[in-house]
């Protein structure tokens, strides 16, 4: 199994790369979803936004928890936290890992990080929740890892607990045209980056892995450029593949399907992710 390095190194130039995403909203959505398909009470769906919620000592054990899996610089973790929810974030990469902690302890957030890897790990608790944002299980390259990821993921659920997974939706191979944009350009707190993710890679018709080749440039305010690259191998999934998956690791069913965080249906013509949410038996 390859190993992911370079823009993961980066996690400002990374997190630049996905500015476009309305973090609050989606958390939002998230926690709307826990308390419409868990049944793990409304530990999860509070809402306390500012003020102390979130501050290492304002998550109460009344709390739900929750897990973030490949998380980066744990954009969802964060706001999760800061919205009084006790949450953890896991990823391999020791310099995302090093970035959330820091950015958490920062904001005065009871932010637990974990470097490890999402398809083998052994934490010493249980979770109301668990969700993987924006297609980070490409990086699970096959049928053998996803399996041993999703049942390390449901030994780490309490039964009812929530596991909600991002991914892009299967139009952008199986459709027309591409649901997405593998060229665009953001502004972020001055900064004026260009990125290109995936533009003319082409998909392994055996494997469904594409090595991505992406690139950031970034302009800052006060002139500087900084600049990364990298080739990273992503496998597509299938919906047919995520339930069979999840059928093949045991302790987890479908509870529901979105195209969107505005819960848009996951066959409707503007559906453009696929979000899956598995309940832990
Ligand atoms: C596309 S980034 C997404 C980060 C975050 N989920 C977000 O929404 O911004 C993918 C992340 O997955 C992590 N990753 C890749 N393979 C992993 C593995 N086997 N276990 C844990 N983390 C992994 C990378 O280090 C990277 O931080």
């Amino acid at each position: 199994m390859s190993h992911v390095t370079g823009i993961y190194d980066e996690p400002e130039l990374y997190l630049l790369s996905c500015a476009y995403r309305d973090v609050p909203a989606e958390a939002t959505a998230l926690q709307s979803w826990f308390g419409e398909h868990g049944s793990i009470g409304r530990g999860l769906v509070k809402h306390e936004r500012g003020a102390d919620a979130g501050k290492s000592a304002g998550a109460g054990p009344e709390a739900g928890s929750v897990l973030e899996l490949a998380a980066g610089p744990a954009e969802h973790a964060r706001e999760l936290a800061s919205r009084g929810l006790r949450v953890t974030a896991l990823d391999r990469s020791p310099a995302m890992c090093g970035y959330a902690a820091a950015r958490a302890r920062e904001a005065g957030l009871g932010l637990e990080v974990v470097e490890a890897d999402m398809r083998d790990f052994s934490l010493p608790r249980r979770f109301d929740a668990a969700i993987t944002m924006l297609n980070s299980l490409c990086h699970l390259l096959t049928l053998d890892d996803m399996v041993a990821h999703l049942r390390t993921v449901a030994a780490h659920l309490v039964p009812g607990g929530l596991y909600v997974i991002e991914l892009s939706h299967p139009a952008d191979h199986f459709g027309p045209t591409s649901k997405t944009t593998s060229e665009w350009v953001i502004e972020s707190g001055g900064t004026r980056a260009e990125v290109r993710w995936g533009e003319g890679d082409s998909i392994d018709p055996l494997t469904q892995i594409t090595d991505e080749h992406m690139s950031i440039i970034a302009r800052d305010p006060d002139g500087t450029v900084r600049t990364a690259a990298d080739v990273v191998p992503s496998r597509f999934w299938t919906f047919t593949e995520m339930t069979a998956a999840t059928r093949l690791a045991g302790g987890l069913s479908l509870a529901a399907t979105y195209g969107d965080f505005d819960s848009t249906a996951l066959d409707a013509p503007d559906a453009w992710r696929m979000i899956l949410i598995l309940r832990r038996d």
